[in-house]
């Protein structure tokens, strides 16, 4: 947990995360970062951990965005607050990515903040680590042949992560844009032989896990069709975080075994939109609590319905504030108003004027 005094904030900026990065090395932090989504899900007492659906401002104007909350507590310890933007234009109007992030995490006894987090890598690798955690569990063993519609930021991570629980041999890769695919396998950090395909049905056919993390429009989905595939498919739906906005054909949906991450939340603006709740099967804490009884899912065609929980937000952050502690790396900083006489607002701005 932040190692923070009262009136001493913790601020961990890009250089800080790329510092912990370089001490941990990477496979090992993602390795940390899916037994940490595990840990946290199949330990989940809704009683102490608590999440909320996150809410936000959408707007088009001057681009089509948004800028979300995502609040998650530990009971009597700490509430973290992820603040992100999406904004698909950024890559090429702005050279900036997609999805930015920042973590604050507050103590519970006092309000204070503890912890400033920058959360735009951590987003990536949390959102791999929880396909990792779902793949884990429902992909067949013998996976080695990964396919990804939609092959920016989160197309690397997705890779990382599932390379790290299954013996990965190959990509195949499809986006919109050929110059984003023909980039993909410079941006692994895994030599690994990246086919770029421009048939996606054959795409879908030759893989053993298909992730989708495309920025498609609301309304512009399936972002692949539902073609002959592998029995034991098993598909990580990455991209659909927001209302109208689904990458799935509804019927490979409804034929599959479906794990929401947070099932109101995709009930709203995950793939489980289109589904009713009846045809949605267990969460993803439900799923690590029993991962044992779902072996059979294994040989049959299951979606994890990724809109993004909270609560990976909540874990990302932490796991980066032990680390940061340990190596002592980060900025502590007074970063809060918390003058000697709490009764007094102003504080020693009143004495700075009186002595004048
Ligand atoms: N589930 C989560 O927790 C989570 C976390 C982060 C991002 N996301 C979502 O993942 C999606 C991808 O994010 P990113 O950071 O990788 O964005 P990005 O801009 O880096 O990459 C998205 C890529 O998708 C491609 N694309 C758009 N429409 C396509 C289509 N129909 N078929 C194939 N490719 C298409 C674009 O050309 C682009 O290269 C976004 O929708 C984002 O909101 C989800």
């Amino acid at each position: 947990m932040a190692e923070s005094t009262n009136d001493q904030v913790v601020v961990l900026r890009a250089q800080d995360i790329a510092t912990i990065i370089h001490g941990v090395g990477l496979d090992r932090l993602m390795d940390e970062m899916i037994l940490a989504i595990r840990n946290a899900a199949g330990n989940l007492d809704p009683d102490v951990t608590m999440t909320m659906e996150r809410a936000g401002f959408q707007y088009d104007k001057p681009d089509l965005g948004l800028v979300e909350w995502m609040p998650a507590m530990e009971l009597g310890r700490t509430v973290a607050i992820k603040t992100v933007g999406y904004h698909p234009s950024n890559p090429i109007q702005r050279s900036i990515p997609s999805v930015l992030a920042t973590t604050s995490l507050h103590d519970t006894s006092t309000g204070a903040l503890q912890a400033l987090v920058d959360s735009t890598l951590l987003t990536a690798m949390r959102t791999g680590a929880a396909s990792a955690v779902a793949t884990d569990i429902l992909a067949d063993p013998k996976s080695s042949v990964v396919g990804v519609v939609g092959a920016g930021a989160q197309a690397v991570t997705q890779i990382h992560a599932i390379s790290r629980v299954r013996p990965i041999d190959r990509v195949l890769a499809y986006d919109t844009d050929p110059i984003v695919a023909g980039t993909l396998a410079n941006r692994l950090p895994l030599t690994i032989p990246v086919d770029n395909v421009d048939d996606i049905g054959h795409l879908v056919g030759g893989s053993d896990i298909v992730c989708t993390a495309t920025t498609v429009d609301i309304g512009g989905g399936p972002v692949m069709p539902d073609v002959v595939h592998r029995p034991h498919l098993h598909v990580n739906a990455v991209g659909s975080d927001f209302p109208g906005k689904t990458e799935l054909p509804l019927s490979l949906l409804r034929r599959a075994m479906v794990v929401p991450d947070d099932t109101e939340q995709c009930l709203r603006e995950g793939e489980s939109q289109r589904l009713r709740a009846d045809e949605i099967g267990p969460d993803l804490a439900q799923l690590v609590k029993t991962a044992d009884a779902f072996e059979p899912a294994r040989g049959r065609l299951t979606v994890f319905d990724s809109t993004g929980w909270s609560l990976e937000d909540l874990v990302a952050a932490e796991l980066m504030i032990d680390h940061a502690n340990r190596l002592g790396v980060g900025l502590r900083t007074n970063l809060q108003s918390l003058p000697d006489d709490p009764y007094s607002p102003y504080g020693t701005l009143l004495g700075v004027d009186q002595r004048d």
